[in-house]
Parts: C-alpha cells; structure tokens; sequence
C-alpha cells in the first residue's frame, strides 16, 4: 500500500504530536521533515553542500530541538539549493510501502502535492509559544518573538513557502485537547484508508 499523510503548518501547532500519534494508529512510518533543515543548519559551513550531504548521523544529533536549532534551520530552508537536495530523500520516503506520515512546511504544497491526506495544522501564535516554552524554557515573550519571526520567514521566501495547499483540511489546535487533535486528524486518515 502506497498512502501519504501530509502533516504541514507553523511552529508549535502540534504537527509532531499528531503526526507521531497518526503513525502509530495506522501502523505508517513517520519522517519529520524540520530536522533535515535542522541538521543542515547546525552543520554550519556552506549549507548547500551539508543538504548534499547529509548523513542519519546528523539527524540524530542531540541539539536539534533548541530554538536556535530552529531558527538557523529556517534561514538554511529559504536556500532554493538546499530545498531541492532535499526533495528526493521526502518524495522516496513518503511513497514507501506501508504507507508514511510527514510533517513539515511544504509537504502538502510542493513535496506529496497529490497525498491522500493532507492536513494544515494551526494555531494562535500566543498558544504556540507557550507551548514551546513549556517544552524548552527560557524567556516566555523572547520565545514568541522567535515563532513570530520564524513564521514570518517561513511564509514570506519564494521556494516553497508555509500556506495550506488548497485541498488540505484546517485543524486549528488552540482551543483543542490534544487528544482531540489527535480524534479529529485520525478521522480523516480513516476515511480515506
Ligand atoms: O518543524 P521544525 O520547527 O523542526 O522546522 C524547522 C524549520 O525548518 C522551519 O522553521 C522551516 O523553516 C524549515 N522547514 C521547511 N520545510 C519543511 C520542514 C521544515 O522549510 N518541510
């Protein structure tokens, strides 16, 4: 069975939760497509050359998850060159067999563009960054001056830029349980298996 489940929206929405959570249910394999953009910034030296070539070492680096992680990642994402050495290791891993979640920016835009499934997971930018600051600490209002300006990035470069794809379904998880999230994005995997 060749299913792809496109998970797309901005920072701390909840994709990674849902996306996780979706890949157990359904028994797919999951890719969490930030960290490649994560793992080429951290690299640091010339980015194009690290998104060539990038090694399962470097995803698992422990210092990935950070805000500046994230943010270098989003300046590296806006390099046309980095995205299309990206763009084959998403596609063959999103058309496996048995089927895969990916979650990321521009899975449902550019990447699976005919998914079976695609979703637009979203939520107030205030939400967000508490969430984030939950998870990682540090200075609340710093924090959602971060997410604000990595959206803006995200949103506002030329290749590839974060919307939701016209047929994607809009989950917005501010006012949402996350195991209500989880029950409504399910649903509509189901419904389509
Ligand atoms: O999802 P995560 O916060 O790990 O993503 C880090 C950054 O990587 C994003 O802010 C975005 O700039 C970039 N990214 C992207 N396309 C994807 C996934 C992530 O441009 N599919």
């Amino acid at each position: 069975m060749i299913f792809t489940v496109a998970v797309d929206g901005p920072a701390a929405a909840g994709k990674g939760t849902i996306s996780k959570a979706l890949a157990r249910r359904f028994g797919l394999a999951h890719l969490d497509t930030g960290l490649l953009y994560r793992a080429v910034g951290a690299r640091g030296g010339d980015p194009v050359a690290a998104a060539r070539g990038l090694t399962p070492d470097d995803l698992a680096r422990d210092d990935l998850r950070s805000l500046e992680a994230g943010q270098a990642a989003s300046r590296v994402a806006a390099i046309p060159e980095v995205r299309a050495a990206l763009i084959a290791f998403q596609q063959d891993f999103a058309r496996r067999e048995g089927g895969a979640v990916l979650d990321g920016r521009d899975i449902g835009t550019v990447i699976c563009s005919k998914a079976e499934v695609k979703l637009f997971v979203t939520a107030r930018p205030e939400i967000r960054a508490h969430r984030r600051w939950l998870e990682l600490g540090g200075d609340e209002a710093q924090v959602l001056t971060e997410v604000i300006a990595r959206d803006e990035r995200d949103m506002n470069r030329a290749d590839a830029p974060l919307k939701p794809a016209p047929d994607a379904v809009l989950i917005d998880t501010s006012d949402l349980t996350i195991e209500a999230a989880i029950a409504r994005a399910a649903d509509l995997v189901a419904a389509r298996l």
